[in-house]
């Protein structure tokens, strides 16, 4: 993935001093990619011989989450100074470049997608898929409830639905989108619904990163003191017995999975599935 991504990088002809670098600065600055590793776990566990052009879909769904996180940052959101071990882009530059690199991401999914060597109506439910889960009634909506609602405490079925949006739809999409490449709608939304609640997981535990150093974590610490996470809602101890609860139902899940799926699944998430533990001291 990292070789497709440097090879597909934005590319711009212009005489601005720093436009080009800035858009491609987060996405160069890494990340675990693990949306994009579960749309290829996917397509290998049916399909090997398509993972290399699975990769254009996989690439949309990481410059849709960098975008997000680049905005996420922004002083109107999070202001947060840090990410992905780099100084934030409106840090390094101006609140314009971000705004602006966030935009072009967004934009330049589609862009990528649209050129992916896939028959049409495939590239049709792709994008589809990819922006009903990112957009107005997705990790949009999410990211709005998350900033609106600051100071202003959530009930649990709130909570999940702040959380359900912002982080598990586009989690829930990537498997999506692997299944429909290999053409499985039954399967695919069997991996929807198993997304949202790994999606689910996903956040609370990075609720909890929000507890640990910026030398840990890479972003910075200690904005979600006014926010509506797990841990702000619930206390570090409950957040961790409900992540606790949803890993063992994950896991059980997996286990009802063909064997191919559950063995290429199986490996990515065993570094993701049980992450909160380590958080618990
Ligand atoms: C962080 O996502 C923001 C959330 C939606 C929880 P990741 O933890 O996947 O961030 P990167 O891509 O590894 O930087
Ligand atoms: C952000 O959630 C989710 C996005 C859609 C970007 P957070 O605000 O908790 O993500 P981090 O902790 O900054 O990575
Ligand atoms: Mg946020
Ligand atoms: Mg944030
Ligand atoms: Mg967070």
């Amino acid at each position: 993935m990292e070789d497709f991504i440097k090879k597909n990088l934005i590319k711009v002809n212009s005489f601005h001093p720093f436009y080009e670098k800035a858009l491609n600065e987060m996405l160069l600055a890494g990340g675990k990619r693990f949306r994009p590793k579960l749309l290829l776990a996917v397509v290998r566990a049916y399909n090997p011989f398509l993972v290399e052009n699975a990769k254009y879909a996989a690439f949309a769904l990481e410059l849709i989450h960098t975008y997000s996180l680049i905005h996420d940052d922004l002083p109107a959101m999070d202001n947060a100074a840090l990410r992905r071990g780099h100084p934030t882009l409106h840090v390094t530059y101006d609140e314009v470049t971000a705004i602006l690199a966030g935009d072009a991401l967004n934009t330049y999914a589609f862009e990528i997608l649209s050129k992916a060597p896939m028959h049409n109506d495939i590239k049709i439910e792709l994008i589809k898929i990819l922006s009903e889960n990112a957009g107005p009634n997705g990790m949009v909506l999410g990211q709005a409830i998350d900033c609106y609602f600051e100071n202003k405490k959530l009930n649990f079925d709130e909570l999940k639905f702040l959380h359900l949006n912002k982080t598990g739809k586009l989690i829930a999409a990537s498997l999506k989108m692997g299944a429909i490449i290999i053409n499985k709608p039954d399967l695919a939304e069997r991996l929807y619904d198993f997304g949202l609640k790994l999606g689910l997981l996903f956040q609370i535990q990075d609720d909890l990163l929000d507890l640990l150093d910026e030398s840990e974590t890479g972003k910075s610490s200690g904005v979600d003191k006014n926010k509506n996470t797990f841990v702000t809602l619930l206390g570090k101890d409950e957040a961790i017995s409900e992540a606790d609860k949803l890993a063992g139902e994950i896991e059980n899940e997996l286990n009802n999975f063909d064997e191919n799926l559950k063995n290429e699944l199986g490996k990515l998430l065993e570094k993701y599935l049980f992450r909160h533990k380590k958080m618990a001291n």
